[in-house]
Formats: structure tokens, C-alpha cells, sequence
């Protein structure tokens, strides 16, 4: 059925059913756009729905005008949890309510989706959901997905078969299994997904997770619904994700969705849309809440975080023009105004001086010099820097529409080290990128060569239908070249890796303690300030903010430790003692 005709049957029937397979979003909106009633009408129910309109008219002529909502516009306020939405008009309380239905949420792809998941299992759980991590008990199967690349696709498609034997085998006894696509492959595959997979009932895109309590009710009733809206203003700053190991010491904390770069190979602007940042006071609160939870990490995400600009007051929009890094360029006219990444890394820093902070994923062009020394000066904001360069040829840079040449970014590297002396670096890469030479190939590994990062995410060109390299260029570079070419980058970077971390060997590194090490059950494993794992033996030591107790790391414990050996990825070593982030300083 297309989607008007959605609109049309809705107007007609208090208790809607969707006739055909799938409710699209529009359900939610057709209320608003009813421009049919007429006098007309002769049936007791158009007279009734006549009514129904003039009373609707009515309303809407002493309702709240304009001005009323700019009056009102501030931060929004979360909601108690007791409180439940109205439901839409053919949906009881009742059905809209999870009624202790059981949900098993399956995250793939980056911290966005694992961050996605906790806020869809946060507005789950509002409604009357419960979680579990056991596939067989589930009512809901929910996968948080991705579409960066075509193999994360792939994944999908092959987990959607399991899930279809694991559909058909349910018991007549139990209520049917529902399942769910949400996040980026929602969003880019809509209809395909519905029609190419009959099992799936559900799907919602990166905007569309407030609405999931009622997707899921009219699922229920048998039918496929899908909201894939993309959202100008939708950040979910009132709703507090609910972290699912309540053991841990780091939380991610989302501070801004979307992307507005339009890099030529990426599908990103399409699957989550326009770039906008939450309010700076909410992200405030949710890290103050992190800290008095007794949380010592936590990292500020988004597509762009750099790119924050908080515009949710007037009076924000006076602030200074936008300094870009030196050489940089971006692919849409300057925005002007709002409060911006220093600002916040500045508040945020300031809430726990024992708290580490970190961010991801940062553009190179948004680095101006109050950010470097932000980072320089305060203790607790990490020395690490995320530069994606993703080539080394200003060539292919320039068909990638990243805003940059090489100079202008190996420039920026040196100007970051003279700015932050100790600063930890890694990027991205990609391999095999429309119309790469071998030449072309060679200066990304001299680039690798030049900069020597300390960690590295490498990847094959996945071609992305919608993106400008789709439309306009050509996907040339054969699959085995791509992968030998991967596979050469790899080698490059780990060679310069294994260099850059050596230089630690001898060096006390501070170190956040997450818990056991996944390989033995006599090591510890933690961060230092860098983000490298650190490995050491559970070993009895001194604490110094204790003096003279021996006591054995926790999870969450600043420890000092020394190092002794170094490969590409992690270090190793041993502890020294138990310190503070404040007091470290002084020991190393
Ligand atoms: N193919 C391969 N890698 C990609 N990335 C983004 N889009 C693609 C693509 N189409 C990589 C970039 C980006 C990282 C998150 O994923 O390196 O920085
Ligand atoms: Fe994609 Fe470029 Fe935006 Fe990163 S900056 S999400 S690579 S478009």
C-alpha cells in the first residue's frame, strides 16, 4: 500500500489496523495533516469524524501559537519514569507498552551503534520491557546495524538467516518472535530489507528510536512498521542511556549525531543525516551523573565531535567565528556561532579532575589551537588524538573531498606535537580508493612512515551506493589489489607502530585499571593515557594516597605502572604502586 493511503485510512478509523504489511511513519503525522473531513459526510461515522474535526479546529484556534513555543523552547526536561506516551489513536495504553516482554539487542559497527543501543534500551525499559542476553528467551530481537561497508552489511544478511530458523522453529505456546533492524542499514535499505527479508517486522532508523515502543505494538498485530525519518534536531539529550555492565570504569557519552562533510566515499550523511549537537547543559548533567556513579572514564562521541557547535540558545549564536586548522577547508559554507568543542571539553573536564576524557571521532579541520591547549594544559583530558587522514596522496585526497592536501596535514601533525609534546596519534586509512596508482598507494605508506601512529584502523574501499564517488567516479582498483595493498598498509603500520610504543619501554605510564586480561588469569589490563593496553601482573603494591597499605588493583584504579616491552598493539610491564590522575604527576 503506499504510504498516503496509510494517511487516508487513518483519518477514517479511531482503532486503525494497518490493511497492508507495512506502517510507515507517516502514521504518526496524519493526524496533523488531515485536510479531508468535509460537510459532506452522511454516514453516522463522518458525521462523527466531522465533529471530531470541528472540535480538532476549535482546539487548534485557542491553542498555543508561535510564539507560545519560542517562549517555551529550552533544554527538554527527561520525562518521569512512570510516565507513558499517549498512545496514537488505534494503539491502547496497553498495547503500547512492553508488557514484560523480553528484548535481546545485538550491537554491530562503532561506538555510535553501542551507544544507540543503551538509548533504545533505555526508552525499551520505560516502557514496561525487559532485557535479556539470552537469544532463546527473547519475545524481541533487536540488531543495532551498520552500513560503513558492504561486508558489515553482509554480516547482517547472514545473521537475518539464523534468526529466520530461529523464528520458524518458535513454539506455537509462546507469542511470536518479532525481530527488528535499527540504526544505519534501516535507514539506508528501507524497503529492501522488508521485501528481502518477509521475517523482519520491525525497522528504525538512527532518529527514530523514541518511536520504537510503538513499532513494536504494531508489530504485534502482525504487521511490518517502519519509521526512517532523519531527525534536523534529534540528539536524545533527555534520555539517559542505561550502561549495560555496571561494572565498568568508561561510559560513552553522545554529544553530537550526524555529519554534514560529505566525504565522496561515505554513506555516513545518509544513513544518520545533518550534523547537530546536543545542548551543552545536558551533556553536562549526564557526565556529572557518570562521575557520581564512580565512573573514571568517559568519551565524548560523534561523527564529527570536533565539529560541536551548541546552538539550542539565542544568545550562543553571538559567539566568535569558526577558526579552522591551518590549510583546511570544509565542503559546506562556515557556520557561524554557538558554543564550541573547546568550551565543552573545557566544562567537562572541569566536573571530576579524576575523571579522564576522551573523544572520538574527531574531523583534522576542526583542531584550532584552543582545543591543543585545552588538551595540553588540563591533566585529565587525554593526550590522545584521533586524525583520520584516510590517504597520504593529496590526489586522492582531493577525490575523497576531504579538505586537505598531505601538507596540509602533515603540517598539522607537527604543529599538534609542538603543542601537545606527549601526544599519542592515530587514523584511519583507506586502501584502494577509486582511481589509486601504485604512486599514489606508495605516499600513504611514507605518510605511515612519516608520522608513525601509535594505533591504526586500516580498511578495504567499499563501494557505497548514493555517495558523490558512487555517482561520479569509478570503483577501478580489483578486489585483490585493494586487499594486497591493505595488507602492505598493515605491515607499514604495525613496523611503525611496534617503533613508536619501544619509546615507552623504561617509562611509568598511568594507568586506568579495567579488570583481568582476556589471555591470563594472573594479569591485569588497563589503559594508559595513550588508550594502548596495558598488561601487568596482579601484583600486591603500595598505595600512595593510602600511605603504606598494600593492596592488590581494582577495576577503576589509577596504578602506576612501569614498562618493559612493547609490540604494535599493546604494552607490558609491571606496577609500581596505587596513585590518583592528580597526584600521578608527580611520580613519572
Ligand atoms: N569504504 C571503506 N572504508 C570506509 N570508511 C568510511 N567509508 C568507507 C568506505 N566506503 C572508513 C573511513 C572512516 C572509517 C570510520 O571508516 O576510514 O574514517
Ligand atoms: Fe564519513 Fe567523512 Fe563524515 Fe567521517 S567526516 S562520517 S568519513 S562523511
Amino acid at each position: 500500500m503506499h504510504p498516503l493511503q496509510c494517511v487516508l485510512r487513518m483519518q477514517r478509523c479511531q482503532r486503525w489496523r494497518p490493511l497492508a504489511s507495512v506502517s510507515w511513519v507517516l502514521l504518526r503525522t496524519c493526524r496533523a495533516h488531515s485536510g479531508l473531513p468535509s460537510t459532506a459526510c452522511s454516514s453516522p461515522e463522518r458525521q462523527q469524524e466531522a465533529g471530531v474535526w470541528k472540535d480538532f479546529n476549535s482546539r487548534l484556534a485557542t491553542g498555543p501559537t508561535f510564539q507560545h513555543f519560542l517562549r517555551n523552547a529550552s533544554v527538554p526536561q527527561e520525562k518521569p519514569s512512570s510516565e507513558v506516551d499517549d498512545p496514537p489513536p488505534y494503539l491502547t495504553v496497553d498495547e503500547l507498552s512492553g508488557r514484560q516482554r523480553k528484548v535481546y539487542l545485538e550491537t554491530y559497527g562503532c561506538q555510535m551503534n553501542v551507544n544507540d543501543t543503551e538509548i533504545a534500551w533505555s526508552i525499551l525499559q520505560k516502557s514496561g520491557y525487559l532485557r535479556t542476553s539470552n537469544l532463546q528467551e527473547a519475545d524481541v530481537i533487536l540488531l543495532v546495524t551498520c552500513s560503513i561497508r558492504e561486508k558489515a552489511e553482509q554480516t547482517i544478511w547472514n545473521r537475518l538467516q539464523q534468526l529466520k530458523v530461529l523464528k520458524s522453529k518458535r513454539l506455537r505456546s509462546r507469542v511470536p518472535l518479532r525481530i527488528g533492524i535499527l540504526g544505519c542499514m534501516a535507514e539506508r535499505l528501507k524497503e529492501e530489507i522488508l521485501s528481502r527479508e518477509k521475517m523482519v517486522d520491525v525497522l528504525a532508523g538512527p532518529d527514530a528510536y523514541r518511536d520504537l515502543p510503538r513499532l513494536l505494538a504494531v508489530a504485534e498485530s502482525g504487521q511490518q512498521a517502519a519509521n526512517v525519518l532523519l531527525s534536523l534536531d534529534e540528539t536524545y539529550a533527555d534520555v539517559m542511556p542505561v550502561q549495560t555492565s555496571p561494572s565498568a570504569t568508561s561510559a560513552f557519552v553522545s554529544i553530537m549525531r550526524g555529519c554534514d562533510n560529505m566525504c565522496s566515499y561515505c554513506i555516513v550523511p545518509f544513513t544518520r543525516g545533518r550534523e547537530r549537537s546536543r545542548p551543552v547543559a545536558s551533556i553536562l548533567e549526564e557526565v556529572r551523573k557518570l562521575s557520581e556513579q564512580g565512573l573514571k572514564e568517559v568519551t565524548l562521541l560523534g561523527q564529527n565531535v570536533n565539529s560541536f557547535r551548541d546552538t539550542s540558545e539565542v544568545q550562543f549564536n553571538n559567539a566568535v567565528s569558526t577558526n579552522l586548522s591551518r590549510g583546511f577547508s570544509s565542503n559546506y559554507k562556515t557556520k557561524q556561532g554557538g558554543l564550541r568543542f573547546a568550551h565543552l571539553l573545557d566544562q567537562v573536564s572541569r566536573i571530576d579532575p579524576e575523571m579522564r576524557i576522551r573523544f572520538t571521532s574527531p574531523h583534522p579541520k576542526d583542531f584550532p589551537d584552543e582545543v591543543l591547549q585545552l588538551i595540553h594544559e588540563r591533566d585529565n583530558i587525554c593526550k590522545q588524538i584521533h586524525l583520520p587522514a584516510q590517504s597520504g596522496s593529496s590526489r586522492v585526497l582531493e577525490a575523497m573531498q576531504r579538505g586537505y592536501s598531505r601538507e596540509a596535514y602533515v603540517e598539522l601533525v607537527h604543529h599538534i606535537r609542538e603543542s601537545i609534546p606527549d601526544v599519542s596519534l592515530s587514523s584511519d586509512f583507506i586502501a584502494g580508493f577509486c582511481g589509486e596508482t601504485e604512486e599514489d598507494h606508495f605516499q600513504t605508506m611514507s605518510l605511515l612512515q612519516e608520522v608513525q601512529y601509535n594505533m591504526g584502523f586500516l580498511f578495504a574501499y567499499s563501494m557505497r551506493q548514493k555517495t558523490r564517488a558512487y555517482h561520479r567516479l569509478k570503483d577501478d582498483i580489483p578486489e585483490e589489489v585493494k586487499l594486497r595493498r591493505l595488507e602492505e598498509l598493515i605491515t607499514v603500520f604495525r613496523e611503525e607502530a611496534t617503533k613508536a610504543n619501544k619509546t615507552f619501554v623504561g617509562c611509568t605510564q598511568l594507568v586506568l585499571v579495567e579488570g583481568l586480561s582476556k589471555r591470563s588469569a594472573t594479569d591485569l589490563c588497563g589503559r594508559n593515557d595513550g588508550n594502548l593496553k596495558v598488561i601487568f601482573p596482579d601484583a600486591e603494591m603500595e598505595d600512595v594516597t593510602n600511605s603504606g597499605l598494600r593492596v592488590r588493583a581494582q577495576p577503576g584504579d589509577y596504578v602506576l605502572v612501569k614498562i618493559t616491552s612493547a609490540s604494535s598493539q599493546t604494552l607490558k610491564g609491571h606496577v609500581l604502586c596505587r596513585t590518583t590522575l592528580k597526584d600521578s604527576s608527580t611520580y613519572y
